[in-house]
């Protein structure tokens, strides 16, 4: 059976934990805030509950997922006996490359360090553990406890044995991962997901069609579930725009240049579903 410590029991961390339990494993997850940590376990209770009620998950089985989930806010015995640690704290480098110094001192030597971070290659963080070999992404998707793809990527130092060893626990969990034998910005869904995107703010701004033609041709003709401009109201136009422009500024790339009308509905602050009003208008 294997032992897991999550780091970080936010909207990613929590899920990740559950949907690993729901397979067997045993984890601890850990958070520097107890009250998220309660709200981490009631969020997961919450959502298995609904599946016992549809009838495709057993109500004992939710009990025994939900008791393999440890909470814990002593990262010391989150991690002591873990086979691999999983980080999902916030996204910011330094407050990253502190915790992965922690996890050299405190997790077991042989135990698997993944970061979920969506933009930071673990070649930014891996050295702080003074155990690189041992360091990869593992990059799962929002609702993790839905999401089936988990992209692990390789940095520079990555062993053989921690890409496989990734490989085989998401699978353990019940999810596909896919692997990055190269670190890239993006990883590969992010990647693919912006090149689309990206075209279809041309096409808008070149004046080709508007924005609800080319979201319904995107819809029908390619079958996504949402055309860029609805998935970009759903994410947040804020958060588009602002992954455009460090793209943008981090490669100087044209073809990462944020739009003008994408900019124009930041500057108003119409972002999207959050505001009530984004490419389009909600009800509030
Ligand atoms: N939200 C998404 O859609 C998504 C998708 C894929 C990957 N990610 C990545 O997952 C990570 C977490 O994202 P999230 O959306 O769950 O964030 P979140 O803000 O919901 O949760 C982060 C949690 O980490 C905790 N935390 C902060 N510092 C900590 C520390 N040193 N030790 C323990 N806990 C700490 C916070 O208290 C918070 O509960 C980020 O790296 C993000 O890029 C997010």
């Amino acid at each position: 059976m294997t032992r897991l410590a999550v780091i970080g029991s936010g909207s990613m961390g929590a899920q990740i934990a559950q949907q690993a339990a729901l397979h067997g494993a045993e984890v601890a997850l850990n958070d520097v805030s107890d009250d998220q940590l309660d709200k981490a376990v009631a969020g997961n209770r919450r959502l298995l509950e609904r599946r016992v009620a549809k009838g495709s998950l057993p109500a004992a089985e939710m009990e025994a997922a939900l008791h393999r989930v440890r909470p814990t806010a002593d990262l010391a015995e989150a991690v002591a006996g873990a086979d691999i640690v999983i980080e999902a704290i916030v996204e910011q480098l330094e407050p990253k490359r502190r915790l992965f110094a922690r996890l050299g001192e405190l997790a077991p030597a042989d135990a698997v360090l993944a970061s979920n971070s969506s933009t930071m290659g673990i070649s930014q963080i891996a050295d702080a553990s003074g155990r690189p070999a041992m360091c990869c992404n593992m990059h799962f998707f929002y609702p993790p406890l839905v999401m089936e793809l988990v992209e692990i990527v390789r940095g520079p130092g990555t062993s053989d044995q921690t890409v496989e060893r990734a490989v085989a626990f998401g699978r353990e969990m019940g999810r596909v991962p896919v692997v990055l034998n190269k670190e890239i910005d993006g990883f590969i869904v992010n990647r693919i997901l912006h090149a689309a995107s990206q075209e279809a703010y041309r096409l808008l701004d070149a004046g080709v069609a508007s924005f609800e033609d080319i979201d319904t041709a995107v819809e029908k003709g390619l079958n996504w579930p949402m055309g860029p401009f609805r998935l970009g109201d759903f994410s947040g136009l804020d958060v588009t725009y602002n992954a455009r422009l460090h793209m943008y500024r981090t490669t100087g790339d044209e073809r990462y240049r944020p739009s003008d009308q994408l900019r124009a509905k930041v500057e108003a602050g119409q972002l999207g579903r959050k505001t009530g009003r984004g490419w389009y208008v909600y009800e509030r």
